[in-house]
């Protein structure tokens, strides 16, 4: 796709639109080995090499990272008062457009795919899609049989109707935890499922979605970009 040369740049975080123009008018830049001094000359950043200082721009049309959100932070793109997982993004991640794929509550942590690709995030996200996710919660009290069963049928909490979902019974140094596995991401859900059979989730994780795990590696408030694989499996 033939773009102008600073919307290029600028996209991929270079620097600004008139940042990018200086570096053009400057001769810093060229096409296919060819000086370009015009900002608005047409390229292509996935088929023409475009060099900055000699050196080749990596153009990635879309960035898709995971995250292990850390609590305290707002799964949303910018907030006026609260940090968002985009304010904790090292700079070479940050550009235009990036979106949280998803939201988790400010008290949940794990498993955050932020990207700039919104037809990615819809398929992701989308109910019809069958995207697992898979949540391990701190319980005040042990998992019963019949909330298994309950989660089984699929439960209706006002006018919330929750999809069929799997209750697996976990133990972690002798506290009750419970797995979770959702297709959906209505507000709160999981902690909702719980209240409505009688018990308080005390700690929220995702670990993941699809075939796509939580990288243990990653601390908490980290972010590194997906393989082309890790992409495939969140849809596997
Ligand atoms: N369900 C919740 O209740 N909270 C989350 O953050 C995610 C799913």
């Amino acid at each position: 796709m033939k773009e102008r040369l600073d919307k290029i740049l600028a996209s991929q975080n270079i620097g600004s639109r008139k940042d990018v123009g200086l570096l053009i008018r400057k001769g810093a830049i060229t096409v296919n080995g060819i000086v370009v001094k015009k900002s608005d000359t047409k390229a292509d950043g996935e088929k023409d090499e475009i060099c900055i200082h000699g050196v080749p721009l990596q153009f990635k049309r879309h960035l898709y990272l995971m995250m292990n959100k850390p609590a305290g932070v707002l799964s949303a793109a910018r907030d006026s008062r609260m940090p968002t997982v985009l304010d904790l993004l090292p700079k070479a991640y940050q550009r235009r457009g990036l979106f949280p794929a998803g939201r988790l509550d400010r008290d949940t942590e794990g498993l955050l795919i932020i990207t700039d690709d919104g037809d990615f995030a819809h398929k992701m996200l989308s109910p019809k899609n069958n995207i697992y996710k898979v949540y391990q919660a701190k319980l005040n009290i042990p998992v019963a049989d019949k909330d298994i069963a309950a989660f089984k049928t699929g439960i209706t909490i006002g006018d919330l109707h929750c999809l069929p979902a799997r209750l697996e019974r976990l133990e972690k140094d002798g506290e009750p935890w419970a797995q979770v596995t959702i297709c959906e991401g209505k507000f709160h859900q999981v902690k909702r499922m719980f209240l409505a059979c009688g018990k308080q989730v005390e700690y929220l994780e995702r670990i993941k979605i699809g075939n796509l795990a939580l990288d243990t590696d990653l601390h908490r408030g980290e972010v590194r970009e997906l393989t082309e694989q890790e992409k495939a499996a969140i849809f596997s």
